[in-house]
């Protein structure tokens, strides 16, 4: 089943071995030997290189504010909240959360963090309390910064029971803080009145941020990623940006996400290039608007915001077809070759297809420039990557020696960006890591040419806009409303999100299914989750079915979500390994 029976040959996917990724390195590490900090590489030396006096981010608010930060002064701005970390007692290795929105402090932050030597943590916003409180417990965060805004709504409350969580800085919204907050002190302010230190003396190994992925088992795992990552963000941000000075780069994404910490933060300054971040959220007007004004040269985004703009019509935007594009590429979830070819006629740019996930840190698949290029697929393999299609064949992983042939997506372990482990998980000794292979948990086809073609998840991951949402945590949060026996959360097909989540509950005695029910579930959910990992639905069923060890069948759930009569698999079946795709 493995072996090649077709004639047609497997594309080469070992040529990543032999990277020059020590040349990477040796540009990006300071003078003192081994030291390697992100944030040095991403704005000291660009200020020691003579181009201090560069635009490094150009932030647009909400209400046509606009704020330009040199390098100079984010290198400045980053010291000054490195040594008001410092002060404050954070150590390196520490965990310092993030929850803002696009502002201009988040840059402060992340970077001010790196040079304490701290683990930058961003969350998302749009996360109700509870998925908030859960990863500041499992990173262990000792200091917060948030916005006050979103502090009041969503934490304020429960800092009681958040004993580890000694600090919090706030940001206003303008000026100070609008009114005192306990325990809290106002992030600005300290900026202001705190000369910037120097770095502490980092390496390539010293862990420096943290997302939270959510894991196939009932809590959100952090995957924690070292300073040497920025190697890969220099890269791809070359090889598949081109970006270089002179570009102005625009990265959609939320904090939250890893897109933004590797594209809407590090990528684009340790290139040299000027960050534009906007506020506000998705609004196709605004966005044909600020790629036109501003001079955008490359561009990355979501193929939900790629689909809300193709709904406005070709029309709108052929009227800003004059524009500065270079490169405008998605990630998060399957780019359509229609979509890919509607950018084409309406920027006069296709839309390239990247693919990578929050444990690979940085891209490692494109449609870059120079590799060719193929709508619908995600792309080769990146200079520098080694890839393979895995199947288990009596227990074994082997790599798939026929082209498009189904299978799960490996990756050597010598890629700069790989997470280093997971927190609130099972370190490199779970069923990702095998024989010096990471496996996604991704299911991937490639073809004769090289290039990949997704097929699924190989485990009951929801993809809602882009957005992983694991059913587990949002399971978990619906069984702690006092009328719900058992539930099982999976994907229901959208036509603009891809998939949003919805729920299937049975009820313990005492309580009535009906309208009245559903919809305070459904509050209770959004308050609790927040909107974003929220079901959209939820369906009241006697009773769950159930595998004979007792285990949710989601595929029947699933099955029913979409209004099938019969739990049929809705992926390809891979042959089950111990540990991996044994659901059932
Ligand atoms: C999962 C990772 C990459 C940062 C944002 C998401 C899916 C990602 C593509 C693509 C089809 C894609 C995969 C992956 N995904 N890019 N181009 N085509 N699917 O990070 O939340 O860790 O999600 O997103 O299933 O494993 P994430």
């Amino acid at each position: 089943m493995v072996s090649a029976k077709s004639g047609k040959a497997m594309a080469d996917n070992t040529a990543g071995a032999s990277f020059p990724w020590d040349e990477t390195l040796a540009e990006l590490s300071g003078p003192a030997d081994g030291a390697l900090n992100i944030a040095s590489a991403c704005a000291d030396r660009h200020v020691t290189a003579g181009r201090g006096g560069n635009v490094a981010v150009r932030w647009l608010g909400r209400r046509q504010e606009r704020r330009d930060i040199t390098y100079l002064q984010l290198s400045d701005l980053s010291g000054r909240a490195a040594a008001v970390l410092t002060s404050l007692g954070v150590s390196p290795g520490d965990t310092v959360a993030v929850l803002l929105d696009r502002v201009p402090e988040l840059y402060a932050a992340a970077l001010g963090i790196w040079k304490a030597g701290g683990v930058y943590c961003p969350l998302f916003a749009a996360f109700g309390p509870g998925p908030i409180k859960a990863r500041l417990e499992i990173g262990k965060a000792r200091v917060l910064i948030a916005s006050e805004e979103l502090y009041a709504r969503k934490l304020e409350a429960s800092r009681g029971a958040l004993p580890q969580l000694e600090h919090v800085l706030l940001v206003s919204e303008d000026g100070g803080l609008s009114r005192p907050h306990d325990g809290c002190s106002d992030f600005r302010a300290l900026l202001a009145a705190t000369p910037a230190m120097e770095p502490v003396a980092t390496t390539a190994d010293s862990p420096a941020f943290l997302h939270f992925t959510s894991g196939t088992t009932g809590t959100p795992k952090g995957a924690l990623h070292p300073h040497r990552a920025v190697l890969a963000h220099l890269v791809t941000a070359q090889t598949v940006f081109g970006l270089g000075e002179g570009d102005i780069f625009w990265c959609t994404a939320d904090p939250g996400w890893v897109t933004s910490t590797a594209y809407g933060v590090i990528a684009p300054l340790v290139a040299g290039a000027t960050v534009l971040v906007d506020e506000a959220d998705v609004e196709p007007r605004r966005w044909y608007g600020i790629l036109h004004d501003e001079k955008v040269t490359a561009w990355y985004t979501t193929p939900t915001s790629i689909r809300t703009m193709m709904r406005f019509g070709a029309a709108l935007a052929r009227s800003y077809r004059e524009n500065s594009l270079r490169v405008v590429a998605s990630v998060g979830e399957p780019l359509n070759g229609e979509a890919v070819s509607w950018g084409q006629k309406a920027l006069g740019v296709p839309f390239l297809d990247t693919w990578w996930q929050t444990e690979t840190g940085a891209i490692v698949i494109a449609n870059a420039p120079g590799q060719g290029r193929r709508p619908g697929s995600m792309g080769k393999a990146l200079p520098g990557v080694e890839t393979a299609v895995m199947r288990c064949d009596g227990g074994v992983a082997r790599q798939v020696e026929t082209p498009d042939m189904v299978g799960e997506l490996a990756l050597r372990l010598n890629w700069p960006s790989l997470f280093s482990n997971y927190l609130g998980g099972d370190g490199r000794s779970g069923a990702c890591f095998r024989d010096g292979w990471y496996f996604t948990g991704d299911l991937v086809k490639q073809d004769a040419d090289g290039f990949f073609w997704f097929i699924g998840r190989a485990d009951d991951m929801i993809k809602c806009g882009g957005l992983q949402i694991g059913p587990f945590e949002v399971e978990g949060m619906l069984m702690d409303h006092p009328a719900v026996a058992e539930v099982g959360v999976v994907g229901k097909p959208d036509l603009l999100l891809r998939e949003v989540p919805v729920a299937f509950a049975s009820l313990n005695p005492g309580f009535e299914a009906g309208d009245a029910l559903r919809a305070e579930l459904l509050s209770f959910a959004r308050q609790e989750l927040g909107v974003a990992m929220a079901p959209r639905e939820i369906t009241f069923i006697a009773e769950l079915p159930k595998t004979n060890t007792g285990k949710i069948l989601r595929r029947v759930l699933k099955a029913k979500a979409v209004g099938e009569p019969e739990g049929m698999d809705l992926l390809p079946s891979l042959p089950a390994c111990p540990g991996r795709f044994d659901d059932e």
